[in-house]
């Protein structure tokens, strides 16, 4: 009976705020979607953590309300793909499983005196040199260190061989496996800081500066191949392949299938993260942008430059939730669109510092141009011209780095539903910009790795065979405000920047 039924993969896309788990069936098409938010805490100010059982049992509950909710058995799954936000940091214990603190978020500034400590003592450009990375407590590195340290024994165990280091999908994978497998691919491995991405190992000068035991690390795999499979007691009494890992822009950029170097994608999530393929080679930026590992599949590492905005979904949630400028983030294209052109108005959202290309983790945010005459309106629009601008600086740098125009840009994620940041994109950076048919991208990802490692489809013609138009965005501004605007923006990141209590 079972085997006359239609076969699907399930994607589970582990974010910063929401966990959400989609199938995908042969044409391509998304079946389901369930999704359930993901509490974070803020233990103190800067701090972002996450309980790791929380992540976990969300995704419980989003595959159980997928399976119901479209009537799928679990045996129709032919294989599980995972993507996750990145650099978030676990460690746990190997015997119990039970984390020894909480999942350390990528916006989390609890280290950013450990990483300032690291670029005084001049090691930003060996970490460069080797990983990729700019030195930031952005990344997975500090934060292990900052668990060890602040845990009694932590160390010790580590050392012992008792302690478990993972990112999300480490944490997941291992979870699903009942313990199984200490994996990761090598995507999440290049955000760590602790991997030498021309060597593909993790790099034994950096452990040894940090004092973190190898013996914690996880196995670096490919992004799409058989990891194992799920344990029965933890998967509806079924084993089934775990056949995909990437981060969530690595999948983001499979997703929009942008396989060619040069090809360029922005994901408008909680943060906007900018990724440019350069195919085999890792391009090297002069102007702080990231160069990390895209993806590994098919027997060939490809690289990508890499800059984020920290701030962009967030933002939007912001206006919404904390100001209450809005009911609901949607309703932030229509306040944009009622906006008066002349009244112009500059937000830089920098909660957690600038990202790429400035790299300031103890700039905040900051608020130009306010009149009597500003709105509400004026300053939801703002908000989202934030995240275009952003965007500008960061493609600009790109074409400056890698000596090439880029002629459109990919969009996905979220926030690139909202059809006023789309336009808005397209005027201020004088390009199309290509909307994806369906924003989840990332998941599309994870069922494409997962997909190719099962024999569910058969190579990526076949896939590129499934993909479906999305909508284009023509640039429509005249030249002189477009520089006008761009203008104002540049001043009130300098301004920002400036700014020191
Ligand atoms: O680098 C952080 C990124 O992977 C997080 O993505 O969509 O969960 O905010 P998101």
């Amino acid at each position: 009976m079972l085997t006359d039924r239609p076969k699907y993969v399930l994607s589970i896309d582990q974010g910063t705020t929401s966990t959400r788990a989609m199938i995908f069936d042969h044409s391509g098409r998304k079946v389901i979607e369930a999704s359930k938010p993901v509490k974070q805490a803020i233990p103190h100010n800067g701090w972002v953590e996450t309980d790791p059982n929380e992540i976990w049992t969300s995704v419980l509950n989003v595959i159980s309300s997928a399976f119901i909710d479209a009537g799928i058995h679990p045996e129709d799954i032919e294989g599980i793909g995972i993507v996750n936000q990145r650099e978030t940091t676990l460690i746990w214990d190997k015997e119990t499983g039970e984390p020894i603190y909480n999942a350390i978020g990528w916006q989390s500034k609890q280290t950013a005196a450990l990483a300032r400590k690291l670029k005084n003592d001049g090691y930003s450009g060996m970490i460069h040199k080797k990983t990729g990375l700019i030195i930031d407590s952005y990344f997975s590195a500090t934060k292990v260190r900052w668990i060890l340290d602040h845990i009694d024994g932590a160390q010790e165990r580590a050392e012992k061989g008792e302690l478990m280091f993972g990112t999300v999908d480490t944490w997941l994978v291992w979870k699903l496996s009942g313990g199984e497998y200490h994996v990761t691919d090598y995507s999440n491995a290049s955000r760590t800081m602790l991997f030498n991405i021309h060597t593909l190992q993790w790099d034994d000068d950096i452990l040894k500066l940090l004092n973190i035991p190898k013996a914690m690390l996880p196995e670096v795999k490919t992004s799409s191949e058989l990891y194992g499979t799920t344990k029965n007691y933890q998967f509806y009494g079924i084993e089934v392949p775990i056949a995909g890992i990437a981060g969530d822009q690595s999948a983001a950029l499979i997703g929009q299938l942008a396989f060619e170097p040069g090809m360029i994608k922005n994901t408008y999530g909680d943060g906007a993260f900018i990724m440019m393929n350069t195919g085999s080679k890792p391009e090297i930026s002069d102007d702080n942008l990231l160069t990390t590992i895209a993806y590994n599949f098919n027997g060939k590492v490809t690289y990508a430059l890499e800059g984020s905005i920290f701030a962009a979904g967030t933002a939007l949630s912001w206006l919404a939730d904390s100001l209450q400028l809005i009911d609901n983030v949607p309703e932030s294209r229509q306040a944009a669109m009622n906006s008066e052109d002349d009244d112009e108005v500059y937000v830089v959202p920098a909660f957690n510092g600038l990202g790429a290309p400035y790299w300031e983790q103890d700039v905040r945010g900051a608020v130009f141009g306010l009149t009597r005459g500003t709105t509400k309106d004026d300053f939801v629009k703002a908000t989202l011209q934030s995240i275009a601008y952003g965007t500008k600086d960061i493609i600009q740098t790109m074409e400056k780095d890698t000596s090439m125009h880029i002629p459109e840009l990919m969009a996905d994620g979220g926030a690139s539903r909202n059809s006023y940041l789309m336009q808005f994109q397209a005027d201020i950076l004088n390009i199309p910009i290509q909307r994806a048919a369906d924003e989840n991208t990332t998941a599309f990802g994870a069922a494409i790795l997962a997909g190719l490692a099962v024999g569910f489809w058969k190579d990526i013609d076949e896939i590129k065979s499934l993909q479906e138009p999305g909508r284009t965005f023509t640039p429509n501004m005249e030249d002189s405000r477009r520089q006008k605007l761009y203008r104002g923006w540049q001043a009130a990141v300098q301004a920002t920047r400036g700014y020191r209590v």
